[in-house]
């Protein structure tokens, strides 16, 4: 199977910011179960959010990035590191490369802040996936969500 042609870009207009929120309610809310007073947190309004989406306008995934003290937060304050998340392809597009394309277009974005790694919390189920684009875990296992989670690593 392969998809129509579609683009990674940084959601930078009100719709692509939508378009972003509505696949996290689809796949997080919907799917996987988490409340939506969770899903949705003060650091969307100061993440860059990734948007993939067709080039006949339908959204097949999303990702955000943390940077400056919003990432700090979560990885011991070292303001060089960002944090990825909310990590999501709708389930018809899931095993066709848009995860991967998401994560190397956050990595873009992180890059262009001058950061030095990414960092993440990876709900277990998923460590492989993150594995294969060069993430490494580190310490215990953790819920997030009511999800079992490790973080992990990459350098840029
Ligand atoms: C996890 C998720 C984002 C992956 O997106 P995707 O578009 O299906 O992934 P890709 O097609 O880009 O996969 C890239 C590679 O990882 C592999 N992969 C995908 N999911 C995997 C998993 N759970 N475990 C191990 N490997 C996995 C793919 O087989 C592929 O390998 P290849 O490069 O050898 O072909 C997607 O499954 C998803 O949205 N899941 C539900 C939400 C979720 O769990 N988000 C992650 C929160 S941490």
């Amino acid at each position: 199977m392969s998809l129509p042609p579609y683009a990674v870009r940084a959601a930078e207009d009100p719709a692509d910011r939508e378009a972003c929120f509505a696949v996290r309610k689809e796949v997080f809310v919907g799917e996987l179960g988490v409340p939506e007073d969770v899903e949705y947190d003060a650091y969307d309004a100061r993440a860059v959010h990734v948007l993939a989406v067709r080039d006949d306008g339908v959204p097949l995934g999303t990702g955000r990035l943390l940077h400056g003290e919003a990432a700090a937060a979560r990885n011991g304050g070292d303001p060089e590191v960002g944090s990825l998340g909310r990590l999501a392809v709708t389930r018809d597009a899931r095993g066709l490369g848009v995860g991967a394309a998401l994560v190397h277009g956050i990595e873009e974005a992180a890059r262009a802040r001058g950061l030095r790694a990414v960092d993440l919390h990876a709900q277990t189920r998923a460590l492989g996936f993150y594995e294969r684009l060069g993430y490494e875990a580190y310490g215990p296992e953790f819920q997030g969500a009511g999800l079992p989670h490790r973080a992990m690593r990459r350098s840029l």
